[in-house]
């Protein structure tokens, strides 16, 4: 591991049995309290923005708000908050996902987004990929290309890599941590 990896790892908190039995949640609220892992995990995003040549940082509701706002600042882009249905006052593009029981829907401010953009998406876990996916969908809905997704932690059982092939199109996912 190198130094980095085993500063993220220790920050993340293993939290049995939440939201449901049976889950093991990663909860990444010790990583955000210190600034030097905080600052470090920045830092490690930002430097995949820049190699994807990213003209705008898309962060997902709600942690990826925490983990893509400061990326765009250190990496010297833009933010766009894609968010939950319902929050965002102007024109918007909405698009819709499964999740285990029931369905969720995702919205971006069509203004936001053009055809001269590069966008890094950032979250931070890959699961199973149906919020990644869905977000995908909606930026190139709205006419602009996908240059990466980045994520904090991919939970590689859930097999969320394989299932963002097709829509990522060649596009990187860059994973700081595979747990
Ligand atoms: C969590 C996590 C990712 C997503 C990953 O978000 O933050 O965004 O699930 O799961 P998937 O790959 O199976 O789609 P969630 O909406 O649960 O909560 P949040 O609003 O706290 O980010
Ligand atoms: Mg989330």
């Amino acid at each position: 591991l190198t130094d980095i990896t085993s500063l993220l790892l220790s920050r993340i908190r293993d939290v049995a049995d939440y939201p449901e039995p049976g889950v093991m949640f990663k909860d990444i609220t010790p990583l955000l309290a210190d600034p030097a892992a905080f600052s470090a995990l920045t830092d490690a995003l930002a430097a995949v923005a820049a190699s994807t040549g990213a003209t705008k940082v898309v962060g997902l509701e709600a942690r990826g708000f925490i983990l893509g706002a400061p990326v765009a600042i250190r990496a010297g882009l833009g933010f766009i908050p894609v968010r939950k249905a319902g929050k965002l006052p102007g024109a918007t593009l909405s698009q819709a996902y499964d999740l285990e029981y029931g369905s969720a829907e995702i919205e971006v401010h069509a203004e936001d987004l053009s055809a001269d953009d590069r966008i890094l998406i950032v979250d931070d876990v890959l699961a199973t990929g149906g919020t990644a996916e869905a977000s995908i969908e909606l930026i190139r809905r709205a006419g602009a290309e996908v240059a990466g997704l980045a994520v904090l932690m991919e939970l590689g059982f859930l097999g969320g890599r394989a299932r963002l092939e097709p829509a990522l199109a060649g596009a990187p996912l860059e994973s700081l941590l595979k747990v």
